[in-house]
Formats: structure tokens, C-alpha cells, sequence
């Protein structure tokens, strides 16, 4: 199966907030996802896989942390909303790497990987921009 067309995401400057740190870790995302995409569609060894899976969850979690305290820093109204949708984030990731790890098709996984793949790029794109004007806001001080 290939999935190319289907799903492909990658970073684009607009999604930059402005904080050279948090840029990089979005940037590393689109990498990371796409390395787990990869594997999956061109079928490399579950272990392979789960070592993505493992990395991309870690990185995840530093992130989330690094990014909800830039927002306590930045005084981020909606900090409480936005950790709240961190946690789902961080839930749906491990139920997706825990559905790699025991299927027994790993095509099966593609939908539930896919779906959150979009989830987390759609929270890049839509809610961590919200960010953005904070931080140009801090700096004009
Ligand atoms: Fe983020
Ligand atoms: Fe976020």
C-alpha cells in the first residue's frame, strides 16, 4: 500500500510562533512523523518502528513540557485549556504506540497513525499559533 499521496505533512515557515526553541521541536515533529509514515508504508521491521514510535513520544512530552512553560512565562491565557489538549495529545500517542506494538498487521495501524498525525499537526497549525502573538507581544516590551 502506498499512502503517499494520502497523508504527507511537513513544516511550512508560516507555523513559525517566533521562539527559536519550540520552532525547532515543531520542526523535528514533521521529521519524525514523516519517518514513522515512512516505515510504516514501505513495511520495515516492527522494531524499527517501535523505535520511531518511542523516540517521537519522548520528544513529545519534552515538547508539551517546553512549550506549557514558555506559555507560564509568556502569561498564555488559555495555559489550562491548552494543557488539558497536551494530555489528549500524549494519551492518543501512546494508545497509537501501543496498537503498533501488538497489532498483528501493521497496516492496520495506518488510519489510527494517520489520525494522529493530522491531530498533532492540526494543534501545531491552529493552537500553538495562538502563542505566536504572545511572544511578539513580549518582545516589544
Ligand atoms: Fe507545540
Ligand atoms: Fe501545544
Amino acid at each position: 500500500m502506498s499512502g503517499n499521496a494520502l497523508w504527507q505533512f511537513g513544516w511550512r515557515d508560516d507555523l513559525a510562533i517566533g521562539d527559536a526553541a519550540i520552532d525547532a521541536q515543531h520542526r523535528a515533529f514533521f521529521v519524525e512523523a514523516e519517518q514513522i509514515r515512512a516505515a510504516l508504508v514501505s513495511d520495515q521491521p516492527r522494531a524499527r518502528i517501535l523505535d520511531y514510535c518511542a523516540t517521537f513520544r519522548a520528544d513529545l512530552e519534552t515538547h508539551f513540557r517546553d512549550e506549557e512553560a514558555l506559555m507560564t512565562t509568556l502569561g498564555f491565557p488559555q495555559l489550562r485549556d491548552h494543557r488539558l489538549e497536551h494530555s489528549r495529545l500524549l494519551a492518543q500517542t501512546e494508545e497509537t504506540c501501543h496498537e503498533l506494538e501488538h497489532a498483528t498487521c501493521l497496516i492496520d495501524c495506518l488510519l489510527g497513525t494517520r489520525s494522529l498525525l493530522e491531530r498533532l499537526a492540526e494543534h501545531i497549525a491552529l493552537q500553538d499559533a495562538r502563542i505566536r502573538a504572545f511572544i511578539q507581544a513580549a518582545n516589544k516590551e
